[in-house]
């Protein structure tokens, strides 16, 4: 491949970059006009980028009640946990819940494998639970199974669904066409020992859901709760993946034509990941990070702003950078190790530098780069910020396209309630949100308030149990 950087002009080659990186507020409303063209599709059901799947989803009325269990399948980790709701929006209560890491052996294998572990970390929370009520003797039945399923699922009711595609380079092929409660309720069948006091047969199917519809619901319970006048109708992920879901008049999805469903709203599950558009500002980097990736052409936005792909832009920069001598002398060892760099590494070099550069040459040290000359440094420091900032800039665009597309004069308030370890995590992200929604909107801006509401996947799950 040619390079488009100069040899050995490291100030030359940064305005390039930087030009490249650049996202102006005018290509930012064409984007929101594109991607409010593929929502208006979508809805109608003709062909476009955005499934817009109906999720069978009302909100929440803050009166469910009772325990259910929730599974949070991401794209990194899962979590089961046993929630106990009161009823009148009192803050729900986790009284257990476990947390572990999926590594890509048992994500990449096949489904069998994959819920296998899911199943098996539901028997040991149960078991734990039972043990809980020897002591206390008061948790009651556990009998509702709410599902946050991180993967686009076109859904056939509330609580059945079927997965239509992989993102986030999941690869275990036979998932697809696959409903995820049906695998899971062969996965806990063939366990060897069953549980008694709660046994795994009283589970029963209650909900099945995208993480950004959990998002969304959790978000929309803990406003009501509130005497706020910023409504909670959108609800997004921006972690290892990126998504978001709305909450739409049910005439508005043109294309759903059940008539038993029983409510006049309904939450949409967008699959926002899957946009491109000439409008979006796609860089050469972009290009090799989706030529390389497991499904090229496929969820280009969220190959732009998603975790699972910051580190991954980054380091084709940095070898390029390497290459054309610009960068550790051109030494071609360091570019073996630099694929290794992930947004984690991203976010801690941002944190720690320029304040704590030890802390910061440590991090690359962990990764083999060492030693790390002071210029160096700040040249790493110089791109992360680059693509951190672009990723910033593009989620906030589409933000204000989904906020737009419901309230397009902007005359409502609104809560975005947002989880995942980007916004949550990631230095100044937020903040540079922020800064473009005003850009972008004005005054206006203040109408919209981006809220970190971290467990929506596993809290949003229970509740959705329930309703
Ligand atoms: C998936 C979405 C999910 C998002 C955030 C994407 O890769 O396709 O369904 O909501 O990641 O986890």
């Amino acid at each position: 491949m040619k390079s488009i950087l100069p040899t050995g002009n490291y100030p030359e080659a940064l305005e390039i970059i930087k030009n490249l990186f650049t996202f102006p507020r005018e290509k930012m409303e064409l984007m929101i006009r594109d991607f409010q063209e593929e929502m208006h599709k979508g809805l109608a059901g003709t062909e476009s980028q955005f499934k817009m799947i109906p999720t069978y989803m009302p909100l929440p009325t803050g009166n469910e009640k009772g325990y259910s269990l929730a599974i949070d399948m991401g794209g990194t980790n899962l979590r089961v946990m046993i929630v106990k709701l009161s009823g009148k929006q009192a803050t729900p209560e986790i009284i257990l819940s476990s947390k572990r890491e999926l590594s890509r052996r048992e994500m990449d294998t096949d489904a069998q494998t994959l819920f296998a572990v899911i199943a098996r970390e539901i028997q040991k929370l149960l078991l734990q639970l039972e043990l809980l009520n020897r002591k206390n003797n008061n948790i009651g039945s556990i009998e509702e199974v709410g599902f946050t399923f991180s993967y686009p699922v076109k859904m056939v009711n509330r609580n059945s669904g079927i997965i239509v595609a992989l993102s986030k380079e999941l690869a275990a092929k036979d998932l697809l066409g696959q409903d995820p409660f049906v695998l899971l309720f062969q996965a806990l069948t063939a366990l060897p020992v069953q549980t008694q006091l709660y046994p795994l047969s009283a589970l029963k199917a209650a909900a099945l859901l995208n993480d950004t519809v959990t998002e969304l619901i959790y978000g929309a319970y803990l406003k009501n709760n509130e005497d706020s006048d910023y409504q909670c109708r959108i609800g997004g992920i921006i972690g290892t993946g990126y998504n978001f879901a709305l909450l739409l008049d049910t005439n508005a999805i043109l294309k759903f034509k059940e008539a038993e469903y029983p409510s006049r709203q309904m939450i949409v599950n967008i699959e926002a990941g899957n946009f491109d558009a000439a409008s979006l500002p796609k860089t050469i980097f972009d290009q090799w990070v989706d030529q390389k990736s497991l499904k090229p052409g496929f969820y280009r936005l969220e190959k732009m702003v998603a975790g699972n792909y910051l580190g991954r832009i980054t380091a084709w920069i940095l070898k390029e950078l390497i290459q054309t001598d610009n960068l550790f002398n051109a030494n071609s060892d360091i570019i073996e190790k630099i694929n290794n760099f992930t947004c984690v590494h991203m976010s801690l070099l941002e944190a720690n530098y320029p304040g704590n550069q030890e802390k910061a040459r440590e991090l690359l040290k962990e990764l083999g780069i060492s030693p790390v000359m002071d210029e160096e440094l700040s040249i790493i420091h110089e791109i992360t910020t680059l693509v951190s900032t672009r990723a910033a800039y593009i989620a906030a665009a589409s933000v204000a396209a989904i906020v737009l597309f419901i309230d397009p004069k902007l005359e409502q308030k609104h809560t975005i309630a947002l989880d995942g370890s980007v916004f949550g995590k990631y230095p100044g992200y937020k903040a540079k949100m922020l800064v473009t929604l005003h850009q972008l909107l004005g005054n206006k801006a203040e109408q919209i308030k981006l809220e970190y509401i971290s467990d929506g996947s596993g809290i949003g799950a229970a509740i959705a149990a329930k309703c």
